[in-house]
This record gives structure tokens, C-alpha cells and sequence, in this order.
């Protein structure tokens, strides 16, 4: 039986601050998990433990019952892959080029090859083109495959970004803050597209979504993680969530002023 990720006691200190504190958190297979809590509750340090960018003090993670120690750039090869704040996309390549890097781990070096202009005859090379662009088509984004990231808008962006991520066939996707900077509609938009990640034909995928933004969290999570002050005060569906007055507290107190910023 596949546990998903797991998250066991993980504390992390920064000098005298305490970030996360006896964190414990599941992300099961094919299930949307979202992680909210007010500015400076511990979630940007979270994303990082999991992606590997921060080392816990205590505690341990596993991935499927099996010890799990993330090194940024070994993620996809564990089937995680993940977006960050800001799109960070390659300018000098084509949304469609770009989102190929995603997959780039799958091919030979043919692919590179073919990037820096050599003949573009390498099957690998066609396999990943067709690849992207059927994902790019799942996005609804496909007629800006020969574009520059950088004509587009920042909602475009965002999409090709996550269409980068999933080039790489993750069975967990990590998800910072994706609605940042995005307006309602374009919200709506990415609810419906995360929502369905994990039910699709093709690749499903569980996600983590480390996020602000109350409505996205609470349309498509299936389960929801509260932290304050590093600590989880709250578990459960987005219902339970909602009505909890530990969280109105916490959250939606400190909600209120920090969406005003
Ligand atoms: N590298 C670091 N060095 C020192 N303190 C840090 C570091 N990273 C985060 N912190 C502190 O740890 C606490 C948790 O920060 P974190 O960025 O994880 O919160 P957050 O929930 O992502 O907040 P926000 O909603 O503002 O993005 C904060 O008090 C922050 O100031
Ligand atoms: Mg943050």
C-alpha cells in the first residue's frame, strides 16, 4: 500500500526562531493537500524541507514508508517535481522549449543537442516535443508553444510553468504559492486545473499546495494543514477548516490585513 509522502516531527530553528515545530503532515497518494497559515507561520519553510533546500534539525520524512532525504536536484528523479514563487522561466527558450527542459531528465543528449540548435533529427528529441505539446494542450495553452515566455502574460506564465513541472511526470507536484499575482478568473482557472491532477487518465499526481489564498485552498483541497507559529493547529477537509474557530483565529484574523498588502 503507497503511503505518499510523509512528514514526521520535523522541527527547523533559525538561530533563536523556531520555524517548525514538531510538524507531522501526510500527503497521500492522488489527494490535493493544501498547507495555509498567516505571514511567518513556517510554510515557505516547509516547501523548502520537502524540496530540500532546508535540512530539519528534527524529526524525519518518507516517501512511501521508505526515508526520504530531498536534494534539490535529485526530486524528479524520486517522481517530485515542483514549481516556485515568481515563474522562473528561461527567457532565451520558447514556452514550448521550456516546458521540454521539464522532461529533459528522460532523454539523452540528443535533447540538449537540439536546443543549442544542432540537428533536430534525435527521436528523443521528437518524444519530448510531442510530449509537451500535449501537455501544453491539457493547459489550454498550446497555441503559445513557439512564443517567448516573456510576451506573454503573467497567467500564461504561470501555466507554462506548471506545464514545465509536469513534463517531468511527477507523482507529487509541489505547489508554491501559485496564485500570487493572479486575478480572480485566472484563479478559478488554476482551482479547476489543480483539481483535476490528480483524477486525470494520463500521469495523475498528488500536489501540495503551500498557499495564501484562502478560495483556491479551499476548492480544491481534499485535506488542509494550519499552521501558526510553526505549529499545526488544525487538520482536516476545507468544511472542517472553515468552521474552526482556532483557525478563524489564527488565520483569517491575520488574513484580513496581509491580503490588503
Ligand atoms: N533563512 C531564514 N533565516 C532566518 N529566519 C528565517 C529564514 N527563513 C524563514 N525565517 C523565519 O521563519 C519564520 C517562518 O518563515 P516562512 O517564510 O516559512 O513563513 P511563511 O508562512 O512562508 O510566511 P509568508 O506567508 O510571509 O510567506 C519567520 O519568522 C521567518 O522570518
Ligand atoms: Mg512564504
Amino acid at each position: 500500500m503507497e503511503r505518499g509522502l510523509e512528514l514526521h516531527h520535523i522541527g527547523v530553528r533559525f538561530g533563536g526562531l523556531t520555524a517548525l515545530d514538531d510538524v507531522s503532515l501526510q500527503v497521500p497518494p492522488n489527494q490535493v493537500v493544501g498547507v495555509i497559515g498567516p505571514n511567518g507561520a513556517g510554510k515557505t519553510t516547509l516547501f523548502n524541507v520537502i524540496c530540500g533546500f532546508v535540512a530539519p534539525q528534527t524529526g524525519a520524512l518518507t516517501l512511501d514508508g521508505r526515508p526520504l532525504r530531498p536534494r534539490p536536484h535529485q526530486l524528479t528523479r524520486l517522481g517530485i517535481a515542483r514549481t516556485l514563487q515568481g515563474t522562473g522561466l528561461f527567457a532565451g527558450l520558447t514556452v514550448l522549449e521550456n516546458v521540454m527542459t521539464g522532461a529533459a531528465h528522460t532523454a539523452h543528449a540528443g535533447f540538449v543537442s537540439a536546443l543549442l540548435g544542432l540537428p533536430a533529427s534525435d527521436r528523443d528529441e521528437r518524444r519530448l516535443r510531442r510530449q509537451a505539446l500535449d501537455i501544453l494542450d491539457d493547459l489550454g495553452i498550446a497555441d503559445h508553444a513557439e512564443a517567448a515566455p516573456t510576451t506573454l502574460p503573467f497567467a500564461v506564465r504561470q501555466r507554462v510553468a506548471l506545464a514545465r513541472a509536469l513534463a517531468a511526470r511527477p507523482r507529487l507536484l509541489l505547489l508554491d504559492e501559485p496564485a500570487g499575482g493572479l486575478g480572480g478568473d485566472d484563479i478559478a482557472g488554476l482551482a479547476e486545473l489543480v483539481r483535476q491532477l490528480p483524477r486525470r487518465d494520463t500521469d495523475p499526481c498528488a500536489v501540495l499546495l503551500v498557499e495564501h489564498h484562502m478560495d483556491l485552498v479551499m476548492a480544491v483541497c481534499d485535506d488542509i494543514v494550519v499552521l501558526d507559529f510553526g505549529r499545526v493547529i488544525a487538520t482536516g477537509a476545507p468544511d472542517t477548516i472553515r468552521d474552526d474557530p482556532a483557525v478563524t483565529d489564527a488565520y483569517l484574523g491575520a488574513a484580513v490585513d496581509s491580503d490588503v498588502a
